[in-house]
């Protein structure tokens, strides 16, 4: 039985703290932390969890709990994740990994140094449409890969509170939304190492006074671009916007030299995988999509297995921090107005 402790209990600790309960015999959720103590005791009463602190340096502290779920606002994802790593916790921490690349790398050599899972709560990881194109490309579909795109059109998709203002989010649309289609192209690509970024965000919509939020509080992009080059020639075009005036659009599409695939998550049909040369090229259509969903409660479970069978982070830090490398890019770029170099570290 793992005992778990999760800190951060705003909106998505809902959905970790029903993933645990459905594992009643595998976890435990042993205690809750939030710097607002009152949110802490609340649901500690509502989850029928024991312990519920306001510092969770004191929840770490409990040698009863074996892993934690990180689910504070963004900003805050690093220091809890490096402390829970060091007390010698395995640790699921929300998307986006964290709010800088920087942060990322302290967190991702926090993972090595103790031998700790560090997963990253990335649940489009596990939805079946790019489990079936992941396959898709191994059995070399695609030929030699060249180009990606990663577009998230959200048409009235802007959030509130702790999400609109650079000190708790880190940033805006990219980090939030963004982060979803970036790191699947990331994923499909197998990780390419990013060598330059141009890039253009912008808050559009957000220094208005036009809808739920407050324009004094919001200073992060509400949409963006970017062009991002790969040490092995390929380019990705990445773009998000919590609203932009176009119907709402989200796809993924990866083009190669004798293929291509595209997802389409929340469109009908979600997948169309192309095989062929140039005057011959098929659609090709699964029989049956693989196991998986992008319920938070399947994530959950391919981490609790992992601490079981003493597996590697289903989603690792190490690549994953390729989204986080790129968010700092675009930014930079955006404020010096030209293409950026990108160094990837070197774990080895
Ligand atoms: N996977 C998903 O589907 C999904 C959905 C929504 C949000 N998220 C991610 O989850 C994270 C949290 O989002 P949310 O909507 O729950 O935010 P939220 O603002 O509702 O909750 C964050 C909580 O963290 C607490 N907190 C902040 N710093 C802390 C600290 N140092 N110690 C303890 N508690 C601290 C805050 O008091 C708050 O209660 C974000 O990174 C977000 O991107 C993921």
């Amino acid at each position: 039985m793992i005992g778990i402790g999760i800190i951060g209990t705003g909106g998505i600790s809902h959905a970790h703290a029903d993933g645990y309960i459905q594992l009643p015999d595998r976890a435990e959720i042993l205690a809750v932390a939030d710097i607002d103590y009152d949110r802490a005791k609340s649901v500690a009463n509502q989850w029928g969890v024991k312990h519920a602190f306001s510092d969770y340096q004191e929840m770490l502290k409990l040698d009863q709990i074996g892993a934690i779920s990180v689910c504070t606002y963004t900003k805050a994802h690093a220091q809890p994740s490096i402390d829970a790593l060091n007390a010698g916790k395995h640790v699921l921490v929300e998307k986006p990994m964290a709010a800088t690349a920087a942060e990322g790398i302290q967190m991702a050599k926090a993972s090595r140094k103790n031998n700790r899972i560090l997963m990253v709560g990335m649940k489009w990881r596990f939805m079946p449409e790019v489990l079936a194109t992941k396959a898709f490309i191994e059995n070399s579909k695609l030929g030699d890969i060249y180009y990606a795109e990663a577009i998230g059109w959200q048409h009235r998709g802007i959030p509130g509170q702790s999400f609109i203002r650079k000190e708790t989010a880190g940033g805006g649309a990219f980090m939030d939304n963004g982060v979803y289609t970036l790191d699947t192209a990331l994923y499909l690509m197998n990780h390419p190492k990013p060598v330059a970024v141009t890039g253009s965000s912008a808050n559009i919509f957000g220094h208005f006074a036009d809808g739920e939020w407050d324009p004094e509080q919001f200073n992060v992009e509400d949409f963006g671009t970017a062009l991002i080059r790969f040490e092995e020639g390929m380019t990705l075009f990445f773009a998000h916007s919590w609203a932009i005036n176009f119907r709402e659009q989200w796809q993924i599409r990866i083009a190669g030299n004798h293929g291509s695939a595209e997802i389409y998550p929340f469109s009908d049909p979600k997948l169309r995988l192309m095989h062929g040369g140039y005057n011959d090229l098929t659609e090709f259509t699964p029989e049956d999509l693989p196991e998986g969903s992008i319920d938070i409660s399947y994530e959950i479970k391919q981490f609790v297995n992992a601490i079981e069978n003493k597996l590697a982070s289903p989603i690792p830090a190490d690549t994953f921090l390729y989204t986080n490398l790129i968010f700092d890019a675009i930014y930079q770029s955006t404020n010096l107005g030209h293409e950026v170099k990108v160094d990837t570290p070197d774990f080895s």
